[in-house]
């Protein structure tokens, strides 16, 4: 269908193709000069010295909590309103993610639940700025003091987003990890980014992303267990390119949102993603609505479709995967406000580049599906 509105579209221009062509030709596709100019670049961006390029966020979250000490058998305290591996790595290495409910206005954790989760075998904490927004990290730092336990955040949504007392998201010295898949807010194609609080953790990290090597050992020279997590050269050229023009990236998706939040603001029973409030700052990643009730989301997306607009029931909570319900037992009412926001969350077409022409073409399917749900959509 070619007037089809995709919901995600990475945005790369001329710049991108010339450093990635360059890069191709110099023969250096991988352990290349790329790899420390695309990790000084973002890591002067966010406002952190210690960056690791890693091949994925979900490799970087592994990473990431094994450089935080977890454990085969340790409790994790972690939300189930996220994408599925902020839970998943902990089971890579034996450890349980406790889940606790969502705070209904920002869908982040919950801090005072995540306080109630803590219990005696949990020996970390693993928050996620979900949608952009920044969670709560003030008061989930004083549990994690309080208690003794680590602090792992999931910052793939969340570039550029800015915490109510002007730190950017994953520069509170805290292990943090980024996220560069195309649909995010800037992209390498496949990447990630583990920030690290200080220096011996960066070179840890490094060494387990590319299978154990210390970083002046030779090729076959392993001293740990490692992984291969590297994030190649072309990738780090297309990253180098797409942290020069960050700015103009998030401009552009908050131009998009703005257009959504004026627009669909007159829906009626339809809820907009909240407001930044109390001096956090979001950074835009998805446009998600929760739809009204008596909506059935399902039937909303295929009548979306039919209108040549793409959409996504986003996110499922974590705990009711089939996987999750097998080899947990959860069951469904154990976290009531994850559960009724993932049961009516929505994702709308949502990119930098997005035309007025567009988002009104989205505006008005949604109005037509939310106010007047045609017989067969109730
Ligand atoms: C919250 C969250 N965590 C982790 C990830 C994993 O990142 P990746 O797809 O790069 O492995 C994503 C990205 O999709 C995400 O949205």
């Amino acid at each position: 269908m070619s007037d089809w509105i995709p919901l995600a579209r990475p945005l790369v221009g001329k710049r991108e193709e010339q450093l990635v062509l360059e890069t191709l030709r110099s023969g250096r596709l991988s352990l290349g000069p790329r790899l420390a100019e695309f990790e000084e670049a973002f890591g002067a961006r966010v406002g952190a010295e210690h960056v690791s390029a890693v091949s994925s966020g979900t490799a970087g979250l592994h990473l990431a909590i094994r450089a935080a000490g977890v454990r085969a058998g340790d409790e994790v305290v972690t939300t189930p309103f996220s994408f599925v591996s902020s839970a998943n790595c902990l089971l890579y290495e034996g450890a349980t993610p406790v889940f606790c409910d969502i705070d209904p206005r920002t869908l982040n954790i919950d801090p005072g639940a995540a306080a109630a989760a803590v219990g005696e075998r949990t020996t970390g904490m693993l928050p996620v700025h979900i949608f952009g927004y920044p969670a709560d990290m003030p008061a989930l730092e004083a549990t994690a003091r309080e208690r003794g336990l680590w602090l792992v955040e999931d910052a793939c949504e969340a570039l550029g987003a800015v915490h109510a007392d002007g730190t950017p998201v994953g520069s509170r010295g805290n292990l943090s990890v980024f996220a560069f898949y195309p649909n995010k807010q800037m992209t390498t194609g496949e990447g990630g980014a583990v920030i690290s609080p200080g220096p011996e953790v960066k070179v840890r990290i490094d060494s387990e992303r590319n299978q154990g090597r210390a970083p002046d050992m030779g090729w076959l020279d392993h001293d740990r267990l490692g992984f291969n997590y590297r994030l190649d050269d072309l990738s780090c050229a297309l990253g180098i390119a797409q942290v020069a023009r960050l700015d103009d990236l998030l401009a552009e998706r908050a131009r998009v949102a703005a257009l959504y939040n004026e627009a669909l603001a007159e829906v009626e029973g339809l809820e907009l993603p909240c407001p930044d409030a109390g001096g956090d700052r979001r950074s835009w990643f998805v446009y998600v609505v929760q739809l009204p009730q008596a909506i059935d989301r399902d039937a909303a997306v295929l009548a979306l479709r039919e209108r040549g607009v793409d959409s996504k029931p986003y996110l499922p909570a974590i705990h009711l995967y089939s996987f999750y319900r097998e080899r947990f037992g959860h069951r469904e009412g154990e976290f009531p406000v994850c559960e009724d926001v993932a049961r009516r969350s929505l994702a709308l077409p949502f990119f930098p580049g997005l035309t007025d022409g567009q988002a009104e073409r989205v505006v008005e399917a949604v109005r037509e599906i939310a106010m007047e749900p045609a017989p067969e959509y109730r």
